[in-house]
């Protein structure tokens, strides 16, 4: 091969390793926006691994103009770990997308119309604006979710994502002698109780049975505290529901203070993606009379 040819060649490969890899730009308070990879192709090791290190560092990462196909999102996910169902194993009935294993984040019928306020799937709506980890209320936990924006409001709809690491660093020294041992009962259908939605049978209520998660917690991959709290946890252990829930309450405010928020405003196409471990989030208010259609991929916690 000539010498020309050889250095043409050089460049090219730079060139694709440059595109290949993934630039971060942080986001405040601790979000970062990502490009450099195309989520629609198989990812190399080396690029899943750039992706988990910027998981650990931001937590949340934001792809813009990435409109993933059902089965690309799906690809994508399961790149990076078994996928979890969440609660859609208790719901059951009809699924609008291709997988089941997407979760239908949107306020659209199975006949592609938007519900109207009274409809069942409106209340899930709801509760996913009340702060909360993914499938915090079952073993294993979700620890990737892959959100994919394909509808948005014209007005409304945003995702808040609040960093309980940062939420652990911050608590006073005497709470976090308090809470350090102390363990969280999550369950899957407390939030919805809160909601007034207390339609489901014995056998569903007993469907997904509790999990416990100490409250704190130390990331395996970081080494950083976790201050692991959110809408599921509905009870501490060894206290009274009363005291409890009223601690929980407290983190959770300590937690969501809007210096630990980042706040996502959709565009269409964009994939964000949190891990579950390390941060709580909630949707935005939007008018339920417009079509809000996002689909999500999870990933089951792994442990290590
Ligand atoms: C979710 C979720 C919030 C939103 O997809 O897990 O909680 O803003 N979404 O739709
Ligand atoms: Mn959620």
């Amino acid at each position: 091969m000539g010498r020309h040819r050889q250095d043409r060649r050089h460049q090219i490969g730079m060139m694709e390793n440059f595109m290949n890899t993934l630039d971060l730009k942080p986001l405040q308070p601790f979000a970062a926006q990502a490009t450099g990879i195309d989520l629609r192709e198989p990812l190399t090791p080396t690029q899943l691994k750039a992706i988990e290190d910027a998981m650990d560092q931001h937590a949340v990462l934001v792809f813009r103009n990435q409109a993933l196909t059902q089965s690309q999102q799906i690809a994508f996910a399961k790149s990076l770990g078994p996928l979890d169902m969440g609660l859609r194993k208790l719901k059951g009935g009809a699924h609008r997308l291709e997988f089941a294993e997407l979760a239908d984040i949107s306020n659209v019928k199975v006949d592609g119309e938007v519900a109207d306020r009274q409809h069942a799937k409106i209340v899930g709506n709801v509760a996913n604006q009340l702060w909360h980890s993914d499938s915090s209320f079952q073993k294993p936990r979700a620890k990737y979710s892959m959100l994919s924006a394909v509808t948005v409001p014209d007005f409304g709809g945003e995702t808040e994502f609040a960093d309980l690491r940062l939420a652990w660093d911050a608590l006073p020294k005497w709470r976090q002698l308090q809470v350090q041992d102390l363990r969280a009962i999550h369950y899957a259908l407390h939030s919805r109780f809160l909601l007034g939605d207390t339609q489901y049978t014995e056998e569903q209520r007993n469907a997904i049975p509790p999990a416990v998660w100490p409250l704190v917690q130390t990331d395996p991959r970081t080494g950083r505290k976790i201050l692991f709290v959110g809408i599921h946890a509905c009870e501490i252990e060894g206290m009274t529901v009363a005291e409890g829930r009223m601690l929980i309450l407290d983190l959770m405010e300590h937690a969501t203070q809007r210096e630990f928020v980042y706040q996502h405003h959709w565009q269409e196409g964009d994939l964000v993606m949190w891990d579950n471990t390390a941060t709580i989030h909630r949707g935005r208010w939007f008018d339920f009379a417009e079509r809000r259609e996002l689909r999500r991929a999870t990933t089951e916690e792994v442990p290590v």
